[in-house]
């Protein structure tokens, strides 16, 4: 039997503070690639993995909280970076908890490699799982993971 054609999914990509400054902030951590090149990167592999990209990168947490909850009824699947929220944001965490987004964690380094407040994430426990070290690939990496546990839930 033929299988059904894959409908479109609308991920949030979420950006947390200080990434606004990629390309010229900490070169030797975090690469030369800017938000924006990411973000077009993001949006050509969601082309192809027919997955539509909404991004959004606030320094604020309150915006993120709010950008979390405003997935509801909109967006099926989130993958972030909370930047440094990532190591202090309770907030965030329980956003992610309330709304039961499938979600997938990423960093551009190794947070595991770096100072040991690094080492400790909020966002983990809620998360699907993390991928941490291969600078902007793992925004790549991190959608193509969140696109297949959502194409594997609508098998279900
Ligand atoms: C980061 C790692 C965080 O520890 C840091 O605060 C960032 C960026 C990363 O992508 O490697 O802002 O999330």
């Amino acid at each position: 039997m033929p299988s059904e054609p894959l409908c479109w999914l609308n991920i949030l990509v979420l950006h947390g503070p200080n990434l606004n400054l990629l390309g010229r902030r900490e070169p030797g951590i975090y690469g030369s690639v800017t938000l924006t090149e990411i973000n077009r990167l993001l949006e050509a592999e969601g082309q192809g993995l027919k997955a539509k990209i909404l991004a959004v990168q606030s320094n604020h947490e309150g915006v993120l909280v709010d950008a979390i909850h405003e997935t509801l009824g909109q967006q099926q699947g989130l993958l972030i970076n909370a930047g440094a929220y990532t190591h202090t944001s309770v907030a965030l965490r329980d956003a992610i908890a309330a709304v039961k987004i499938p979600t997938v964690e990423v960093h551009l380094s190794n947070i595991y490699q770096r100072e040991v407040f690094r080492h400790h994430s909020y966002i983990a426990p809620v998360a699907i799982g993390q991928i941490s070290g291969f600078g902007a690939e793992s925004y790549r990496l991190g959608l193509q993971a969140l696109v297949n546990h959502l194409r594997e839930l609508q098998r279900d």
